[in-house]
């Protein structure tokens, strides 16, 4: 499986129940899902946590930490004990009493730690591009189990895959932000997360399905 599906409630909505609708009706078509900011500060991580009880694919909380390493681990315990089992940092915090303290927590958990190398909005490349090589040696101090890395600019794929074999890769900026189903994959990304072009679907099983229908045809198409 090679899909996330990226949970961001819009406003007007009750954020569990949207949660809830979308992860019943996908849950199995999905490796996984990540919730972001808007869902979590709305609804708490607990009563996000609980739509994905029992579940045992990837629960992602998309915080994007970037405090002093003491706070991040905080942070994380309580994550931890929400249900969720992998959480986004970013890498630019640094290794020493950074990252490094954040890892040793995941570790401890059991909860994966994923960095953010690079992003997929355009201004990405005003600060983040310009130090990748450094984010990608504080991800490879702290030994990370996956970092993200923009669908939409394929190549920063392919640059981060060329550094880091033994990460794992996921791509944000499929379907609402550009990019093309399986241009992540084929350029090295292990997962690609896609939002909105499968959650404000009329139906987003059926988004998904023809979102990983792409993907595999992609693939098939770039490994031949
Ligand atoms: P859409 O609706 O655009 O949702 O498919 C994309 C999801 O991915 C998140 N996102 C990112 N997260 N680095 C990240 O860590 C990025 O470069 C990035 N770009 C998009 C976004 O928050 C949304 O949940």
């Amino acid at each position: 499986l090679t899909l996330i599906i990226a949970l961001d409630p819009p406003t007007g909505v009750d954020p569990v129940e949207w949660c809830r609708s979308i992860f019943e009706r996908t849950r199995d078509i999905a490796t996984g899902f990540k919730i972001g900011l808007p869902a979590i500060v709305e609804a708490g991580a607990s009563r996000i946590g609980e739509v994905f009880r029992g579940f045992d694919g990837l629960v992602i909380a998309d915080l994007k930490l970037a405090d002093i390493g003491d706070i991040m681990a905080l942070t994380v315990e309580k994550l931890a004990r929400c249900g969720f089992n992998a959480v986004i940092a970013h890498a630019f915090v640094g290794y020493e009493r950074g990252l490094s303290t954040l890892s040793e927590k995941c570790r401890e958990l059991g909860v994966k730690l994923v960095a953010v190398v690079s992003m997929s909005h355009p201004g990405s490349v005003e600060v983040m591009d310009g130090v990748v090589e450094k984010l990608i040696s504080v991800v490879e101090r702290a030994r990370c189990w996956g970092v993200v890395a923009p669908a939409t600019r394929p190549e920063m794929v392919r640059f981060v895959r060329s550094r880091l074999s033994w990460v794992k890769i996921l791509s944000p900026g499929v379907g609402a932000q550009g990019a093309r189903p399986g241009d992540a994959l084929c350029a090295g990304a292990d997962y690609e997360i896609v939002g909105r072009a499968i959650t404000r679907s009329s139906d987003p099983r059926e988004a998904a399905r023809r979102v990983v229908e792409e993907q595999r045809r992609a693939l098939e198409r770039c490994r031949a």
